[in-house]
């Protein structure tokens, strides 16, 4: 079991991280009718573009500046419930727009949030801007404007996420060339809808430090061995890519031979409760279905916190705290 392993994620939507509970408690609050997307404390949903209604759905529930605070704090206060010390929340400033609350309050609650949560347990986290992709290029160009006058200290990196059958990476390369030169750190959902071609063009056109999912990558070998050439981090999340059917079953699965060839990977649990899973799932997955030990585990925790879109002050903390946690276990298991 995996529940004394510290953790980390570096790939979590945060309205898609919004517990059943809780978006009940809001559809209330406003007076809305959340039957059609939430039945029995389940998100409903068929397929990828149904899933994506589901969840713009439930972001709606979401209107004021306390509702983000609330949910950011609810999202942390579970992570460190499980032994998380780092995560970096994706954020669509395009929301906060689309509800009438404004990016800018929008992020402030999502960072008043992530404040309450360090005074509480000391997890520590960072905001990832996402552009929606089905919203056209000129909203993630729009999105990482945005991302680069905030001047955030706790937006660090830029995404974009939504439907990637929708255009080609190179309509939305501008994106990330205004996110690069902001100093964002730069990761794009990639080879989860779409084959390994999606991978490529991300690595052509974008040039990213990590890559979200990534997973189809396995399609090409020649892919693979170049992923593991260039360090690309793939933010690897099992139980999504099972939930939306981006493979059959966790045994054929991507993670292991991924990792096997050299490319780095971590778990993450992008929209929990959208796909019936957690973090602690994803680890216990990682451990009991896909038979990764827990020195294999660890290293994929370890190169979340490399990976992390954080200063250098930061990154040394964390890992010390990670060793050191490790540390522990393996005395107490002695
Ligand atoms: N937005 C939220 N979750 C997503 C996913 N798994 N893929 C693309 N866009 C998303
Ligand atoms: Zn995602």
């Amino acid at each position: 079991m995996t529940q004394n392993l510290p953790k980390a994620e570096i790939h979590c939507h945060i309205e898609g991280a919004a517990p059943p509970a809780l978006a009940l408690s809001q559809a209330e609050r406003y007076g809305v009718d959340m039957s059609g997307f939430l039945r029995d404390g389940v998100y409903i949903w068929r397929d990828f573009s149904e899933f994506l209604v589901a969840y713009d759905a439930v972001a709606a529930l979401f209107r004021t500046e306390a509702d983000y605070a609330l949910l950011t704090q609810t999202y942390l206060d579970e992570l460190s419930a499980i032994g998380t010390i780092y995560s970096e929340i994706i954020v669509s400033p395009d929301h906060g727009d689309r509800i009438g609350l404004g990016a800018d309050a929008y992020l402030a609650g999502i960072c008043d949030g992530i404040a309450a949560a360090k005074e509480r347990s000391g997890i520590e986290a960072r905001i990832i801007v996402t552009g929606e992709r089905h919203f056209g290029p000129e909203r993630v160009i729009a999105a990482a404007e945005y991302a680069a006058r905030a001047k955030n200290p706790l937006v660090t990196g830029f995404n974009m996420a939504g439907e990637e059958r929708m255009g080609r990476v190179a309509d939305y390369a501008r994106a990330f060339d205004i996110a690069r030169d902001a100093g964002l750190g730069l990761t794009i959902h990639a080879g989860e809808v779409c084959g390994a071609f999606s991978v490529t063009d991300a690595l052509d056109l974008v040039k990213p430090a990590r890559i979200g999912h990534g997973v189809r990558a396995i399609e090409d070998d020649a892919l693979v061995a170049r992923l593991a050439e260039l360090g690309t981090v793939l933010e690897v999340c099992p139980g999504s890519n099972i939930a939306l059917s981006v493979f059959a079953d966790f045994d054929s699965h991507p993670l292991k031979r991924l990792k096997a060839a050299g490319v780095k990977v971590c778990i993450n649990s992008d929209d929990p409760p959208f796909f019936s899973t957690s973090l602690a799932r994803e680890y216990d997955i990682a451990s009991t279905v896909i038979r990764m030990s827990d020195a294999e585990i660890n290293s994929m925790t370890r190169t979340a916190l490399e990976a992390a879109f954080v200063d250098d002050a930061t990154k040394a903390a964390l890992l010390a705290r990670f060793d050191r946690e490790i540390g522990d276990q393996a005395v107490s298991m002695t």
